[in-house]
């Protein structure tokens, strides 16, 4: 019996639905960087990134920002392309914004607990229960969840926006009842809570923190509000990703317990390069959970891919996708003066 080596890449074979197995060869290092800047210029793309993605994608984003802060990158970007480095609902917030560009994201699975644990169906009931109510929605949901809102918020706008809402009208706040138990301390505005959190944050233990402080008396505490209470309240400042990177930054302390995803840590050494930096305690020693886990699916190599071909695309349909933007410009008109 003859054996033969069949030869893929030089075989003759239908590649229709298939990539030929020689694109796949990915370069590595120093090329794969070089590689990802020449299909930006190529295909006019911008890189926007978020905080919390592995350092080398935060290295060679054109944008790193918060959650706003990317959304107004997008809207406002005259690339043709949009990579972005970052979950799934950030991704579609800037097709929502900015339908004509074709916006790609490294990984489709890179999710969100919170965007994943709200449905629209879910606010519908909520609304018919509390017809009076205004419903206010972060920006950590799906479209169809935007799309049966009132208005968006972000961490960095939260406050403000909250603060804004007529104030006869109840407030449901979905979906992260941390988030939303810390404005309504913040506001004194009652809120009907959607019971959704972010694994990460949860994952804190303010046991092990509160201990962390004794033994560092020097250390201010930091923390994104989407922590428990219990860790914000013992926080010294709480505050959206980029407010928490500018606080570490200014404050006189040179020591500060970082209670968010530990991604930060690589843009907060760049920004304050003599200053102690320890991440927060989370309650098991044998688990990363304070790497988002989603956040971290996207890697240099699926960043390539996606730039290379064009895949995996955000595609959002055109009802939806004008349900889903008038919150999201509501937000972004009340958030003018927030950086
Ligand atoms: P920021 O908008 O503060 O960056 O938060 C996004 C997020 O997903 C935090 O977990
Ligand atoms: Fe979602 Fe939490 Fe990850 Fe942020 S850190 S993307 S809220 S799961």
């Amino acid at each position: 019996m003859s054996t033969e080596t069949l030869d893929i890449a030089k075989a003759n074979l239908p590649v229709r639905g298939f990539l030929k197995v020689d694109d796949l060869l990915i370069p590595q290092g120093e090329e794969l960087v070089q590689a990802i800047l020449d299909l930006k210029k190529e295909k006019n793309a911008v890189i926007l990134a978020h905080y919390y993605q592995p350092p080398a994608i935060q290295d060679i984003a054109d944008f790193l920002g918060d959650s706003l802060q990317l959304a107004r990158q997008a809207r406002d970007t005259d690339a043709d392309m949009i990579a972005f480095c970052g979950v799934h609902f950030m991704a579609e917030a800037a097709k929502i914004l900015n339908p004509t560009k074709k916006v790609v994201l490294p990984d489709t699975q890179a999710g969100c607990s919170l965007a994943d644990g709200c449905s629209g169906e879910g606010l519908r009931k909520m609304r018919e229960q509390h017809p009076d109510a205004l419903i206010a929605t972060y920006i950590n949901c799906n479209a169809e969840t935007k799309a049966e809102s009132d208005i968006i918020v972000t961490s960095s706008n939260a406050e403000t926006i909250i603060k804004s809402l007529p104030a006869d009208r109840p407030i449901i706040f979905a979906p992260d009842k941390n988030l939303g138990r810390f404005l309504s301390k913040k506001t004194g505005r009652d809120m009907i809570l959607w019971d959704g959190s972010c694994i990460v944050h949860e994952a804190f233990s303010m046991e092990r923190i509160a201990q962390q402080l004794a033994e560092h008396p020097d250390a201010k505490l930091i923390a994104h509000p989407e922590s428990e209470s219990a860790v914000l309240d013992l926080a010294h400042f709480v505050g959206s990703t980029s407010a928490l990177l500018n606080f570490v930054e200014k404050d006189d302390s040179q020591k500060f317990i970082i209670a968010t995803e530990e991604g930060i840590l690589h843009e907060m050494k760049k920004r304050a390069p003599h200053k102690e930096l320890i991440p927060a305690l989370v309650f098991d020693d044998t688990c990363n959970c304070s790497e988002c886990f989603y956040m971290k699916r996207n890697t240099m190599e699926k960043l390539y891919l996606c730039m290379k071909y064009e895949l995996p695309e955000i595609i959002i349909e055109e009802e939806l996708r004008l349900k889903a933007l008038k919150p999201i410009e509501e937000m972004l008109e009340l958030s003018k003066t927030i950086k």
